[in-house]
């Protein structure tokens, strides 16, 4: 998606596919609250931008929601799932919160980084992998996991992490 024009119509704002998929969740909550559509409308704009969020591309979102500005930043700020600049083609959000550190994420961790050769926070060379370090996923009955892209994989060994990321292309 190419950045937008902050003013003018707003339509102007996105492409008809991008607005499309903005109106559809809009349209799930009362009119006047565009508001509450904040979160999934950030992961279609997310997904259409290389998998991260520019500062144009919040501040066309506020005025499309017709929300201050600094309501997207609060959200996009908070959660892990969006990211504020570029990320690689695949990112990996391995969770260290206690029920994985105790199930043994700091060895998946080290297993992980010494795997891709990049600390938490940073994309290979190649950019295709990002490596986030995360709070609870909310999945510790599966620790230690780690969130791929979408898709969670639970019950991590260094071998399982192998066969995970050998497998995308
Ligand atoms: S502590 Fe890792 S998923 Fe909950």
């Amino acid at each position: 998606m190419t950045e937008m024009q902050l003013s003018g119509l707003r339509e102007d704002l996105f492409n008809e596919a991008v607005r499309q998929q903005l109106d559809e969740w809009i349209a799930q909550y009362p009119a006047g609250q565009s508001q509450s559509a904040l979160i999934p409308c950030l992961h279609v704009l997310q997904s259409h931008h290389d998998g991260w969020l520019s500062k144009p591309l919040m501040q066309a979102l506020a005025l499309y929601l017709d929300v201050p500005e600094i309501s997207v930043y609060e959200v996009a700020t908070f959660y892990t799932m969006f990211d504020l600049s570029p990320v690689g083609r695949h990112k990996i959000c391995l969770c260290t919160n206690i029920s994985c550190q105790l199930c043994g994420s700091e060895k998946m961790a080290e297993h992980i980084q010494k795997k891709l050769g990049i600390g938490f926070g940073e994309t290979t060379q190649d950019g295709k992998y990002t490596l986030a370090e995360v709070e609870c996923l909310g999945a510790c009955v599966g620790a230690p996991m780690l969130l791929l892209d979408r898709q969670y994989h639970e019950h991590l060994t260094p071998e399982k992490i192998d066969a995970i990321l050998d497998e995308i292309t």
